[in-house]
């Protein structure tokens, strides 16, 4: 069963995962990450971000981008690209300088245009904002809110569709899947660019879910027709379903399988659930257990690259 296959059979554009330059020394790892059948879309896990691509002012570094973006291009396959308007893995001459309105306009007109010129045609979907919300829907503090105001939204959007007319433009954020009122200020930061009369195209759910919070199936779809009901496309983009206590037992691995089968199911239950993505597959190539102490297990594959029961019943429903 190779879930890419599957996923476009079932009516959906792709099934993805992100990748790192990394990932090339676990071969059994790098041929799963290769077969087309098994996922056909890549999201560079961090080599896309402001640290990695800007790292001093004025000046790009491309490399470790362009590596990834080219060998999933060259395999046919598709590319979310990821990210531009970011709090965190922002280099300090971002963070800690002292913006105005147009000094900060500028500084993000230059990365994005920048940026998105250089990938222009390249990238399926761009995650052009990223987790700009509190959990309790408040917009979050940033150096774009701090000179801008709710004005950052609908200018990085701008910059966005004038850099490559060609991707699809993406909010992105976390626990939009738990918490009713972060999933409206989703709503509420898409409703902002088109009353702007700017496009956005779509909203991403990241998916860092954890096993025994997850909610059902229809919970899911209900959350995710909030965003269909604007005329937006919906993705999962970075999920992953982690597991605490460690060591997981089969309890805990059943209980993933259920939980992994709900989030997809929920994607082929709404038509504008274009895809989804795997944040890294095998549980000894995940952001997880340094981010979350004490938690993990949360992907397909176990550390060996053997598929778990989450991979089985994901299958199964694709
Ligand atoms: C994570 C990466 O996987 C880690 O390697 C890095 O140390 C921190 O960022 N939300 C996102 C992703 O949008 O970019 C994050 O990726 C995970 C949470």
């Amino acid at each position: 069963a190779q879930l890419n296959a599957l996923a476009k059979d079932a009516g959906l554009l792709y099934f993805g995962t992100a990748v790192s330059p990394g990932d090339s020394n676990d071969a059994p790892y790098y041929r799963l990450e290769n077969d087309i059948k098994n996922f056909g879309q890549y999201t560079p896990d961090n080599a896309q971000k402001w640290d990695a691509l800007q790292p001093s002012r004025g000046s790009f570094s491309y490399g470790a981008a362009d590596a990834i973006v080219n060998r999933a291009l060259s395999n046919k396959m598709l590319m979310r690209c990821h990210t531009l308007v970011w709090y965190s893995q922002l280099p300090g001459w971002v963070s800690s300088g002292s913006w105005t309105k147009d000094t900060m306009t500028a500084v993000m007109q230059t990365h994005i245009s920048n940026v998105m010129g250089h990938f222009k045609g390249k990238c399926y979907a761009w995650d052009v904002i990223n987790e700009a919300l509190e959990d309790d829907g408040s917009y979050r503090n940033n150096p774009f809110l701090k000179a801008l105001g709710d004005s950052y939204f609908a200018l990085s959007f701008k910059f966005a569709a004038a850099a490559d007319a060609t991707t699809k433009l993406y909010y992105n954020d976390y626990n939009l899947e738990y918490f009713p009122v972060k999933a409206d200020g989703a709503v509420r930061i898409a409703k902002l660019v088109q009353a702007a009369g700017v496009p956005i195209h779509g909203v991403g759910l990241q998916a860092h879910m954890t096993v025994g919070r997850t909610p059902s199936r229809a919970n899911l779809t209900w959350t995710l027709n909030k965003y269909t009901a604007l005329g937006l496309d919906v993705a999962y983009t970075e999920l992953d379903v982690r597991i605490k206590p460690l060591p997981s037992n089969s309890s805990s691995l059943q209980a993933q399988a259920k939980e992994y089968e709900a989030i997809v199911g929920s994607c082929l239950d709404v038509p504008r659930c274009v895809g989804i993505t795997v944040w890294g597959f095998g549980d000894s190539h995940s952001w997880i257990p340094s981010t979350f102490p004490g938690a993990g297990d949360s992907n397909l594959y176990d550390k060996n690259s053997k598929p778990k029961p989450a991979f089985s019943s994901v299958s199964a429903l694709l």
